[in-house]
């Protein structure tokens, strides 16, 4: 597997899916070249010459947009479905044992080490990514490592990191957040807390920081299980902590209780495809240890509005974690789970085969309370039959359309959490720091008591489709 940005960035050109562009500005430039790529689905970008610094240092951007990208950080083979990649990734969950970090002493990380006066967060050309942007964004597919002062395990987790001045960087951890718990945890105790953050990185431990795992499970262990190795780290003096040896750009330094330093944080392009959180003041790391490598890359995966996804274009942030959920609630003969929408988090569609009366909506209800791990802005959960792909909306919408009379199968629920970033939130409810929403259950499932009466599916059956294709193959070969 690949254990640097740069081994994707290689094996994204064997594809043919790398750009490197010349002499693009910071100051937009880079983010609108990037949200014009990612719309059209097009390769990944390397940026180099960038206006005003030296050649070498660089953005690269698009990388995951895509599934190409996917697929290679993943290790998704090309022909296994979004679905069976999901199922996959289940699978792979499950089995976990924990493969824990190995410590080096030296890595390409420490190519260059800088302390004091030295340090300079702006000598690695930051984008702003969008018009609204309050500043430079660095921290947009960052891992930010902290470590649970009360249990010793260390956590990493993406929460977006915007420049303040040459030593100092504010950061955004929505309140449950691990780093948020643990933060709060330091500055109860009156110290500040130790962070490290790294701005590029193997792209398995970037999909693992954007990951709901469970307090307790370190990404780490889990990126070494998947890996079949443990992920080589050398420990930062300052911190304490364990930074990845390959990583780009690693910024080490302690976070101070927010009444001693926090900093206006925001506007920023979100997810969503809006500015919703605005500006509020959020606590800081002020920088103690700049580690960079020699020509290093800032990996970006800026927020680009949907339909482009910020996350990862199968979602098995949030898909997988859903479908396990369920089934550890006991929920049987679920034959799919996927997750839709912007970020692929808003809408869940299960597919199941309903063997009681009411199994669907209990399927639903648990479903919408599981759907929101990482951002909880689900807000749509759909129930289909077994001969529904939920990974085809358009099959999952002609459900909807014929097996769901409004009336009587769509409930919609009030009062569930969803987050500061969802842009429905009206003032008064902001102002009071209320972040409910509604939550929408459509069952598209054959009403139990009837299904067998309901009306069959006018395609041809498996066995004369089989024969069909065999039969006719010339016909349909290149179709
Ligand atoms: C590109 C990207 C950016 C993200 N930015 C943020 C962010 O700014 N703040 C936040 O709280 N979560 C953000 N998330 C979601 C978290 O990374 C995710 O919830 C993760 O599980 C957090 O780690 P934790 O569970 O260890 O706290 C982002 C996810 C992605 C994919």
């Amino acid at each position: 597997m690949i254990n640097d940005l740069r081994g994707l960035l290689e094996a994204l050109d064997r594809k043919g899916r790398l750009r490197v562009v010349n002499n693009a500005d910071w100051d937009l430039e880079i983010g609108t070249i990037n949200e014009l790529m990612a719309e059209k689905q097009g390769p990944g970008l390397i940026f180099d010459n960038i206006k005003g610094y030296p050649a070498g240092f660089r953005v690269a951007t698009n990388l995951l947009h895509h599934e190409v990208g996917q697929r290679i950080a993943f290790g998704f083979p090309d022909d296994l479905s979004r679905l069976e990649c999901v199922a996959d990734w289940k699978k792979k969950w499950n089995g976990f044992k924990p493969v824990p970090p190995v410590e080096v002493q030296n890595g390409p990380v420490k190519e260059n080490v800088l302390t004091g006066n030295d340090i300079d967060i702006f000598k690695i050309p930051t984008p702003k990514w969008h018009t609204l942007d309050g500043g430079r964004y660095i921290g947009t597919g960052v891992i930010t490592i902290t470590r649970d002062p009360d249990e010793g395990w260390v956590n990493f987790g993406t929460y977006r990191v915007m420049i303040q001045d040459k030593t100092t960087l504010a950061f955004y951890a929505s309140p449950g957040k691990h780093a948020t718990i643990m933060r709060e945890k330091y500055w109860a105790m009156g110290k500040p807390c130790p962070v490290a953050m790294c701005f590029g990185q193997d792209p398995l431990l970037f999909a693992l920081s954007t990951m709901p795992l469970p307090w307790g499970i370190s990404e780490y262990d889990m990126a070494g299980y998947i890996k079949g190795q443990g992920v080589e780290v050398v420990i930062d003096d300052v911190t304490g902590l364990p930074i990845p040896a390959t990583a780009e750009i690693v910024a080490c330094g302690f976070s101070p209780p927010p009444e001693e330093d926090s900093r206006p944080e925001g506007p920023f392009g979100e997810w969503q495809g809006y500015y919703a959180s605005g500006t509020r003041n959020e606590p800081v790391v002020q920088i103690k240890k700049l580690y960079h490598r020699n020509d290093p890359i800032l990996f970006g995966q800026p927020p680009v509005k949907p339909p482009v996804n910020t996350w990862f274009p199968i979602p098995i942030h949030s898909a997988t974690f859903l479908w396990n959920e369920l089934e550890k609630a006991g929920m049987m003969d679920i034959r799919g789970v996927y997750v839709h929408g912007p970020g692929d988090r808003i809408i869940a569609v299960v597919s199941l085969k309903q063997r009681y009366l009411g199994h669907a909506k209990q399927v639903a209800t648990l479903a919408g309370a599981f759907l929101q791990g990482g951002a909880c802005t689900g807000r749509y959960i759909i129930t289909v039959d077994e001969d529904i792909d939920p990974s085809n909306l358009d099959e999952v919408l002609w459900a909807v359309t014929t097996r769901c009379d409004p009336e009587a199968y769509i409930d919609i629920v009030p009062g569930f959490l969803t987050s500061p970033l969802d842009p429905m939130i009206n003032p008064d409810k902001r102002a009071r720091k209320d972040y409910t929403t509604a939550k929408v259950f459509i069952n598209a499932c054959r009403p139990y008591h009837w299904k067998d009466k309901f009306p069959p599916v006018n395609t041809a059956g498996p066995e004369l489709r089989r024969k069909t294709l065999e039969k006719w193959s010339d016909l349909f070969a290149n179709v």
